[in-house]
């Protein structure tokens, strides 16, 4: 792979993900309708660890074009939503002035976000495909600790990074020899027109992850003065991520062969000290 800087990989992602939000809106995936309808996207992890949000105010880090933002929203919450895609910020504003659901959505890398957003929050949320875009873990801690209010908690709902050593297309679960686990300097690059949503782009474009590993994350809220509350596995994942699983009444996506009993998915909560 040729060497890209960081902020090379960072526009290049940004340039798909905004590419993307159209398709991610028309999607089965996201059923849009159904968000309009009433129904929230939040899933049972994060509406049972993040608990009663009313009248507090919500920071949601990559909110994508702003479902969940706006779902934490109808729960009461007073909501910032940040994404670095113009496009999903533009949808996600677009949302919340057809619903009448009031919140406040900001365009910029999160890496930036203090240039450009002021004030302290009573929760920071992030979730679901957040950390395999960020270069550098210790720096998106040191982000997550300077939004928190004394007292204040953040919330990950994220894949598991064991999954990264997973093969995606193998028919039963198998190692992949582009597997890694540990995050590495150098990002690797995906060249495809699809994405974890059903639909496609009209062509192909590159994207570039970095992986990470469970203590990475950990160590850099800790590091950045966070206390961890607790940490969560799960042996289910909220996306149709390989072909050997089946879709569970819980909404999640579970592996076929009973028995199998990966970490799949990971939740914590950590705490600014008062
Ligand atoms: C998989 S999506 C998050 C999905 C979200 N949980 C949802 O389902 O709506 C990842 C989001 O991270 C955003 N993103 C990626 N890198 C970013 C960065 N450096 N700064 C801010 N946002 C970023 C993308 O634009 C995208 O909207």
């Amino acid at each position: 792979m040729a060497m890209v800087t960081k902020r090379q990989a960072l526009a290049t992602n940004r340039k798909r993900w905004d590419a993307l939000v159209p398709v991610h809106a028309k999607s089965r995936f996201y059923s849009v309708q159904d968000f309009k309808d009433g129904k929230t996207s939040l899933q049972s992890v994060e509406l049972a660890e993040v608990g009663n949000v009313r009248g507090k105010s919500l920071l949601h880090l990559q909110c994508h074009f702003g479902m969940d933002t706006l779902s934490w929203a109808r729960l009461g919450a007073r909501v910032t939503g940040v994404d670095f895609a113009p496009e999903a910020i533009r949808t996600a504003k677009s949302l919340s002035r057809e619903l009448k659901v009031p919140a406040r959505f900001v365009c910029s890398d999160l890496y930036e976000l203090p240039r450009h957003l002021k004030g302290k929050f009573d929760v920071v949320f992030t979730s679901y495909g957040v950390l395999c875009w960020l270069p550098d873990l210790p720096r998106w801690g040191r982000v997550v600790a300077h939004y928190l209010r004394p007292g204040g908690a953040f919330h990950l709902v994220e894949s598991h990074p064991f999954t990264q050593l997973l093969d995606e297309g193998g028919r039963v679960p198998r190692l992949s020899d582009r597997g890694q686990y540990f995050n590495s300097a150098e990002p690797q690059a995906y060249t495809q027109e699809g994405s974890y949503a059903d639909g496609t782009l009209d062509r192909k474009m590159t994207s570039y992850e970095w992986s990470f590993s469970l203590s990475e994350v950990v160590n850099a809220l800790t590091g950045a003065g966070l206390h961890l509350d607790f940490l969560h596995e799960f042996p289910f994942e909220a996306w149709r991520r390989y072909p050997w699983f089946v879709k569970g009444k819980d909404g999640y996506w579970h592996p076929r062969k009973r028995g199998f009993a990966y970490p799949l998915m990971f939740s914590l909560k950590a705490t600014k000290p008062a």
